[in-house]
C-alpha cells in the first residue's frame, strides 16, 4: 500500500513535471505570435511597448519594408530576417545561437573606431552654426534611400528660415563581396554630397549603439554649434517644417529630448527568442524610457550632456535602450510627442493604404517610420503640391498647432 502511494505520488510528479514543461515551450512561440497578432490591431500601451522592445534590434534592417500599414507590422519580423539575409549577412547573425553574448561582453571595452570618412566643415558654413543638424542612420548598400531622402525631407539649406544640415552615418559592410567597389562608391558619394560619416566598425545591428556613440562624440566635437538635433532612420518620412516649428519655441541651451517615448519595456528573457537578453546583460526587470529608433530630436545642450554620459555606460546591444540608459544617466525624463508615429501608421481602416496617403494626414505629423523609397516621394511631393487642399480646409490655412499630448514622463508610468 505503502509502496504503491509511493509510486502514485511519483508519477503525479512526474506527470505535473512533464506538463509544465511542455506548457513552458509552448509559452516561448505563443507570446511571441500572441504579440504579432495583436500587433496587427491598434496596440494596447502594453503590447504596444513590449512589441517596441521585441522590434527594437530590429529596426536598422529595415531597410526596405514591403508593406505599409498595420499590415506592415504582422510581417514586419519576418520581412526583416528574410531582407536581413539577401542583404549583406549570409548566414542570418541575429539568431541567439549566433549572437554570442560572451564574445560581446568580452569585446565590450572596445568602443573607438576611427572615422574613415569625415565632413568637418559640415557645421561651419553658418557663423552660427545650423539651426537643426539632421543625422540618418544608413547601410552603405542603401545608395537609394540616401538619395530620396537628399532630394525630398533631408534637403539642406532653409527651411522656414532655419538653416538645416544632413549628415549619414555609415559603418563598413558585412558583405563585401555583395558590393567589392563599395569604398570607391562611397568615396564618390561623399566628394559629390558632402553628407557621408563612415566609421570603421561592421554595421550590424548590434553594433548600432557603437554608431550612436560615435554619432554624439562627432556632433560633439564637430557640430557643437547646432542648435539642435534630429536623429532618424532611413526609412521614415519626417515633416521638417514642423519639426522646425516646433523647435523654434525651445532654448538649445536647455535639456530637450522629445520622441516616441516607450515606457516599462521588459527584456525578453525567453532563450528562443530572437530578442533574448540574458540577464548577465541586463540583470533589471526593465528598461529605462526611451525613443523608438525612427526619430527623435534633441538640443544641443543635451546632446553634449548624452555624448559625454554614452562614453561613460557599458555597451548594450540595442541601441534605443542602450540611448535610455544614457538618458537616465544624466537623469533626463525623454518627453513623448504624439507626432512621431515611429512605429507606422496604424489606423484601422478597411482601405489602409488610402489613410498613409493622404498628405493632410501627413501634414499633422513630425516623423512616420517604415516607407517605401516611392512612398517618401510620392508624400513630400503631395506635401508640397501648390495644389494641395485638404477636405478640412480650416486645418490648412490654420497656422499649425501642436496638440501636445505628454503621456505620463516619469518612469513608473503604466497605462
Ligand atoms: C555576399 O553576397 C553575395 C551576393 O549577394 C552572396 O552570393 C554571398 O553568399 C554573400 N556572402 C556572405 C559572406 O555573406
Ligand atoms: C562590431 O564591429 C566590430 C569591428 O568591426 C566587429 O569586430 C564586431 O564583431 C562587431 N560586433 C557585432 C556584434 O556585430
Amino acid at each position: 500500500m505503502r509502496v504503491q502511494l509511493k509510486g502514485d505520488a511519483i508519477c503525479t510528479l512526474f506527470l505535473v513535471v512533464a506538463l509544465f514543461t511542455i506548457l513552458y515551450s509552448q509559452l516561448g512561440h505563443t507570446s511571441l505570435r500572441e504579440e504579432q497578432l495583436k500587433g496587427q490591431k491598434r496596440p494596447s500601451p502594453a503590447t504596444h511597448r513590449a512589441f517596441h522592445a521585441l522590434q527594437s534590434p530590429l529596426k536598422q534592417l529595415n531597410a526596405r519594408p514591403t508593406a505599409s500599414g498595420s499590415k506592415m507590422i504582422s510581417t514586419m519580423k519576418h520581412v526583416k530576417m528574410a531582407k536581413q539575409g539577401d542583404l549583406s549577412t549570409n548566414p542570418p547573425p541575429s539568431t541567439p545561437s549566433a549572437f554570442d553574448f560572451r564574445l560581446y561582453l568580452r569585446n565590450k571595452d572596445n568602443r573607438k573606431f576611427d572615422l574613415l570618412i569625415n565632413q568637418p566643415k559640415k557645421c561651419k558654413r553658418n557663423p552660427g552654426g545650423p539651426f537643426l543638424l539632421i543625422a540618418i542612420k544608413s547601410l552603405v548598400e542603401d545608395f537609394d534611400r540616401r538619395e530620396i531622402v537628399r532630394k525630398t525631407w533631408g534637403r539642406e539649406g532653409l527651411v522656414n528660415g532655419a538653416q538645416v544640415q544632413r549628415v549619414f552615418l555609415l559603418a563598413v559592410p558585412k558583405n563585401k563581396t555583395a558590393l567589392p567597389t563599395w569604398e570607391t562608391l562611397v568615396q564618390q558619394e561623399s566628394q559629390m554630397y558632402r553628407d557621408i560619416l563612415l566609421w570603421d566598425f561592421l554595421d550590424t545591428f548590434f553594433n548600432l549603439t557603437l554608431k550612436e556613440i560615435h554619432f554624439l562624440n562627432w556632433a560633439d566635437e564637430f557640430c557643437s554649434n547646432t542648435k539642435f538635433v534630429f536623429k532618424g532612420d532611413a526609412d521614415v518620412f519626417v515633416n521638417v517644417e514642423n519639426i522646425v516649428h516646433f523647435l523654434e519655441s525651445h532654448d538649445p541651451s536647455e535639456d530637450l529630448f522629445v520622441g516616441d517615448i516607450i515606457y516599462n519595456a521588459q527584456p525578453i528573457r525567453t532563450r528562443k527568442s530572437k530578442y533574448y537578453i540574458p540577464e548577465t546583460m541586463y540583470g533589471l526587470g526593465m528598461y529605462p524610457a526611451y525613443a523608438g529608433g525612427g526619430g527623435f530630436l534633441l538640443s544641443s545642450s543635451t546632446m553634449k550632456k548624452l555624448s559625454q554620459a554614452c562614453s561613460e555606460v557599458e555597451l548594450f546591444p540595442i541601441d534605443d535602450v542602450f540611448l535610455g540608459m544614457c538618458l537616465q544617466r544624466i537623469n533626463l525624463k525623454p518627453t513623448m510627442h504624439e507626432g512621431f508615429k515611429t512605429f507606422g501608421i496604424t489606423k484601422p481602416s478597411a482601405a489602409p493604404n488610402l489613410q498613409t496617403f493622404d498628405p493632410c494626414f501627413y501634414k499633422d505629423l513630425m516623423v512616420v517610420h517604415s516607407l517605401k523609397v516611392a512612398e517618401i516621394w510620392l508624400m513630400w511631393n503631395l506635401l508640397h503640391s501648390p495644389r494641395l487642399s485638404c477636405t478640412q480646409k480650416k486645418q490648412v490655412k490654420k497656422s499649425f498647432r501642436w496638440k501636445m499630448k505628454i503621456k505620463g514622463t516619469t518612469i513608473g508610468y503604466a497605462a
